[in-house]
């Protein structure tokens, strides 16, 4: 589903990936783990095609992303791949509802279509009742799965997550867990959760470790 080759990236002197190769499967949960600086932001971004690699490939689902122009890429991203990240970034202004129905918008579907979704999925999440609230009206929790439902509007393949449990006491924390469990068994998506989390790891698939801009064998 997600094939890395090659990978190098350099912030200035500093090369922050040193070559990562890496091919993650159809419907795999994966947990990134390793210190705090190892790359693994890094190394996500690359792979949601947020940031450019200096050398080296990704493809996900097939197609080779490298080769493609920046236009194409955020359709393919706003079609292809769901983020979570650590704090949730929902737009303060709109409602848990809005918040999720607007990757839809971007993605050219009708006021309708995005509502009907943004409700189904809001309610798989036991979340119904909060639609109409803003951000600041919700628990820690709540915002977390809020960005979780948004990343899912356009039933992504792929969800890529930056420690998106690291905000969250530990009652949310496995609640959060769970939840990815439930929607790749419901719906097949590919995970890959950067954590620090150990409880977390420890159920993924797999889990690739990370140091110093390189994966650990
Ligand atoms: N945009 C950037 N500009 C300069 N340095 C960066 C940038 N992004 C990350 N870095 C550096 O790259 C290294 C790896 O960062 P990151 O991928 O965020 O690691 P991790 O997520 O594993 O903590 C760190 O030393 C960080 O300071
Ligand atoms: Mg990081």
């Amino acid at each position: 589903m997600i094939q890395l080759e090659g990978i190098t990236k350099s912030f200035g002197s500093l090369q922050v990936l040193k070559g990562i190769d890496l091919e993650i499967n159809s419907g795999e949960v994966v947990s990134i783990v390793g210190p705090s600086g190892a790359g693994k932001t890094t190394l996500l971004q690359i792979m949601g095609t947020l940031d450019d690699p200096d050398a080296g490939t990704v493809s996900i689902d097939g197609t080779n992303l490298s080769r493609m122009k920046q236009k194409e890429l955020s359709a393919f991203r706003n079609k292809h791949i769901g983020f979570v990240f650590q704090f949730h970034q929902l737009l303060p202004e709109f409602t848990a509802i809005e918040n999720i129905m607007i990757p839809a918008f971007i993605a050219g579907v009708s006021n309708r279509e995005a509502l009907t979704r943004a409700s189904e999925i809001l309610d798989f999440m036991g979340l119904k009742e909060r639609a109409s609230h803003k951000p600041n009206e919700l628990s820690g929790g709540e915002k977390q799965r809020v960005a979780v439902a948004r990343a899912l509007i356009n039933n992504p393949a792929v969800i890529l997550a930056d420690e998106p449990s690291g905000s969250l006491d530990s009652h949310n924390k496995e609640e959060l867990h769970q939840l990815f469990f439930d929607l790749r068994n419901k719906f097949g998506q590919t995970f890959v959760i950067v954590t620090h989390d150990e409880s977390l790891s420890k159920i993924t698939d797999r889990t690739v470790h990370m140091i110093d801009g390189m994966i650990q064998y």
